[in-house]
C-alpha cells in the first residue's frame, strides 16, 4: 500500500502534490518524495517518515509556470525505509512512481546493467524504461514495452525528461484515477486528493496505461488497441472520499481484505511453494518448539496459527496473551522461536514479552503491519502483513492477514520439517490462492446480515462456539462484537459449553455456532444440539443447512478449512458492525477503546 499523485499544469505544482500526499498518508507514511520537471529543470526531494519531513526537505523547491510532476507516499514492501528507497526512483533522465508490487524485478533486474542504488522492486521500471528509449528514441514505445514486461500490481507515473511535458501512466491491481479541469490533469490513488481540484474524473481500469500532456490523453489497453476515456464529475466530499464511499473505515477494510490478502500472499505464494523474503535459509535451524505472544486480535490470530502450525509443521506451539506471559516467570529454552504478532508494532504488553524473549537469547519473529515500529525494530525478522493502514478501531483485515501470514509459515517449516506430502503442500497452496474469493463480500449476504442484525440487540448474551480452528475464530467474533456494539459476548470451545457455561441457556442467550462442513462437523452439531434442547437461540454459520438453528448464516460451499474461516470471518465482522450501526454506535471510534495500547 501506497499513495502516488501526479500534476500537469501551470498551477501550484508542490502545493497540490504535498496535499494530496496528505490525503494519502493513510496508505502509508515510511517515507515520501516528488519530482517537479519544468523544460529540463528538475526538482526531487525525498524524506523518511511522516511527510511533515518531507515538506520540510523540500521548502526551498520555488516553482513558476507550467511544469509535471509526480509524487509518492511509501508503506514499504521491499527494501528498508530509507532515503534511497523512497520514490520517485530516477534513472538517467527519467523518474516514477508506483504503488505495488513488481513480482519479476529481479529477473529484470539480472537483465539490465543499470546503476541500481536501491533495495526496491520499484526501480526496475525507470531503467527499463530508458534502456528502451536509448534504443527506440520514442518515450511512449519505451513505456508500452516497459510495461508489458511487468508482472504484479502496480500504478505507475513515470516523467521524463526525453519529453518533458507529459506523464506516462499505467494500472494494474493497484488503485490510479485522472482528474481534470479546463486547466490541469491530475493523478492519484484515491477521490481525496482530486477534489476541490478536479471537475471530472476517469478511472483507469486493470492493463489500462497511456500518455498525458496539458492539451491530449492517449489510452490504451496493455496487449491491445486504444480504450475509451469516460470522464465523469467528481461531486463527492472528502470524508465521503476517505472511506472510499463506505460508512465507516471498518466496512471499508471489511471489503477491502480480499484485495489486501493478495497484498500479503504477493512474491510469496505460488502454487506448491511458499518463501519469504525477509528469512534467509537456515533462520529455523535448531528450533524445535514456537511460542506466540500478542494482544487482543492479534493474539486470536496467534491461537489459530497454533493449531496450523501443529497441524501442517507438526511443531510444538502455544500461543500466549502478552500481558499473561510477562508476568508468570515463563520457562524459555534457547531451541524455541519465538513469534510476536501486533497490527501496530507499539503494543506495550508484546513488545516487553518480546523484550523478555531477546534477553533470554531466543531467535525472534514479528509479524507486523506496520514496518519501522518499534516491535519491527526490536524483533531479529519481520514478516509484514501488508494489510495497509487500518483506522477502525476494531481490527479486520489486519486479523486475516496475519493468519494468512502464519498459515504461510506453518506451510514453510511444514517444507522444510518434511512432514507433508509436495501433493498436500499443493493442495495448501492452492487454497491460500482462494482466499480472495473466500474474503469477498457478497451484497446478498451483506444485505442479509442487516437484516438479521436487527434480532440480536437485546438479550442477556452472545456466545460464540467453535471447535478446532474456529474456537479462536469464535473467540474473535465475540471481541468483534462487544467492543463496537458493547453486548456482552464470550467466545467459547464449543465442546466446553457443557461443562458450565451450558447453565446459561434460554431463549435469550444468543448462541453463534461456527459450523464448518470440513472440520468436526459432527462434533459441532452435538455440541449445538445440546444448547438448542435448552432452548438457547441458535444462529448457525455454515455451508450445511442445520434445522435447529433459528437463523441461518449460509457461506460458500469450500473444501478447505482455512477458507470456510475466511468466509466466516467476514460474516462474523459484518455480523458485528451490523449490530453496532442500528445501536447507533461510533463503529470506528468506539467508547474507551483506542487503536494502539502503548501503555501497560
Ligand atoms: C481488536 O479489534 C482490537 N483493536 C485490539 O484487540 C488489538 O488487536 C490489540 O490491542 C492488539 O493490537 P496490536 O495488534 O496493534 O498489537
Amino acid at each position: 500500500m501506497c499513495g502516488i499523485v501526479g500534476y500537469i499544469g501551470e498551477g501550484d505544482i508542490k502545493g497540490f502534490l504535498l496535499e494530496g500526499l496528505k490525503e494519502l498518508e493513510y496508505r502509508g507514511y515510511d517515507s515520501a518524495g516528488i519530482a517537479i520537471l519544468q523544460n529540463d529543470n528538475l526538482h526531487i526531494a525525498k524524506a523518511v517518515g511522516k511527510l511533515d519531513n518531507l515538506i520540510q526537505k523540500s521548502k526551498n523547491i520555488k516553482t513558476k509556470g507550467f511544469g509535471v510532476g509526480i509524487g509518492h507516499t511509501r508503506w514499504a514492501t521491499h527494501g528498508k525505509p530509507t532515503e534511497l528507497n523512497a520514490h520517485p526512483h530516477q534513472g538517467v533522465f527519467s523518474y516514477v512512481v508506483h504503488n505495488g508490487i513488481i513480482e519479476n524485478f529481479k529477473e529484470i533486474k539480472a537483465q539490465l546493467d543499470a546503476q541500481f542504488v536501491s533495495q526496491t522492486d520499484t526501480e526496475v521500471i525507470v531503467h527499463l524504461f530508458e534502456k528502451y528509449f536509448n534504443q527506440t528514441k520514442e518515450a511512449k514505445k519505451a513505456f508500452e514495452q516497459t510495461i508489458k514486461r511487468l508482472k504484479g500490481a502496480y500504478a505507475i507515473l513515470l516523467i521524463t525528461k526525453a519529453d518533458p511535458n507529459k506523464i506516462f501512466f499505467a494500472k494494474k491491481g493497484s488503485p490510479l484515477i485522472i482528474g481534470k479541469n479546463e486547466k490541469e490533469i491530475f493523478f492519484a490513488s484515491s477521490d481525496a486528493p482530486l477534489i476541490g481540484h478536479a471537475k471530472e474524473v476517469h478511472y483507469l481500469e486493470d492493463d489500462e496505461w497511456g500518455v498525458a500532456s496539458a492539451h491530449t490523453m492517449e489510452l490504451y489497453k496493455n496487449g491491445g488497441g486504444k480504450s475509451k476515456l469516460s470522464f465523469q464529475p467528481l461531486t463527492i466530499d472528502k470524508e465521503y472520499a476517505q472511506k472510499g464511499g463506505y460508512r465507516f473505515f471498518m466496512e471499508k477494510e471489511i471489503y477491502e481484505q480480499s484485495d489486501v490478502i493478495g497484498d500479503t500472499m504477493m512474491g510469496r505464494v505460488e502454487e506448491g511453494d511458499v518463501h519469504f523474503e525477509e528469512i534467509e535459509e537456515g533462520f529455523f535451524d535448531g528450533i524445535d518448539a514456537i511460542k506466540i505472544c500478542a494482544c487482543g486480535t492479534s493474539y486470536h490470530a496467534g491461537l489459530s496459527g497454533s493449531y496450523l502450525l501443529q497441524r501442517l509443521a507438526r511443531i510444538p506451539t502455544s500461543s500466549e496473551i502478552a500481558s499473561e506471559f510477562r508476568y508468570k516467570e515463563p520457562i524459555l529454552r534457547k531451541d524455541t522461536l519465538f513469534i510476536v504478532i501486533s497490527q501496530s508494532g507499539e503494543t506495550a504488553d508484546t513488545l516487553e514479552a518480546l523484550k523478555m524473549a531477546k534477553a533470554a537469547g531466543l531467535k525472534t519473529l514479528a509479524i507486523c503491519n506496520v514496518d519501522n515500529s518499534s516491535i519491527v525494530r526490536l524483533a531479529d525478522r519481520t514478516i509484514l502483513t501488508r494489510a495497509g493502514i487500518e483506522k477502525g478501531v476494531a481490527s479486520t483485515k489486519a486479523f486475516t492477514t496475519q493468519v494468512m501470514v502464519l498459515w504461510m509459515l506453518a506451510l514453510l517449516l511444514a517444507k522444510q520439517r518434511a512432514t507433508l506430502t509436495q501433493e498436500k503442500i499443493d493442495e495448501e497452496t492452492k487454497a491460500m490462492l482462494q482466499t480472495p474469493k473466500a474474503l469477498k463480500v457478497l451484497p446478498q449476504l451483506h444485505e442479509r446480515l442487516k437484516r438479521l442484525s436487527k434480532r440480536y440487540l437485546h438479550g442477556h448474551g452472545f456466545f460464540f462456539i467453535g471447535r478446532d480452528l474456529f474456537y479462536p475464530l469464535a473467540l474473535e467474533g465475540a471481541l468483534k462484537l462487544k467492543e463496537i456494539s458493547y453486548l456482552h459476548a464470550e467466545g467459547y470451545p464449543a465442546g466446553e459449553m457443557k461443562h458450565g457455561p451450558i447453565a446459561l441457556a434460554d431463549p435469550e442467550l444468543f448462541t453463534i455456532a461456527l459450523m464448518p462442513r470440513t472440520l468436526l462437523y459432527d462434533k459441532i452439531k452435538s455440541n449445538v444440539e445440546e444448547l438448542s434442547a435448552r432452548d438457547s437461540t441458535i444462529c448457525s454459520i455454515g455451508h450445511e443447512w442445520f434445522e435447529l438453528a433459528d437463523d441461518f448464516i449460509q457461506i460458500r460451499r469450500w473444501t478447505h478449512p482455512m477458507l470456510e474461516y475466511y468466509d466466516m470471518s467476514v460474516v462474523l465482522q459484518l455480523l458485528a458492525m451490523e449490530i453496532a450501526i442500528r445501536l447507533g454506535n461510533d463503529v470506528d471510534m468506539p467508547r474507551n477503546l483506542a487503536k494502539s495500547v502503548t501503555v501497560e
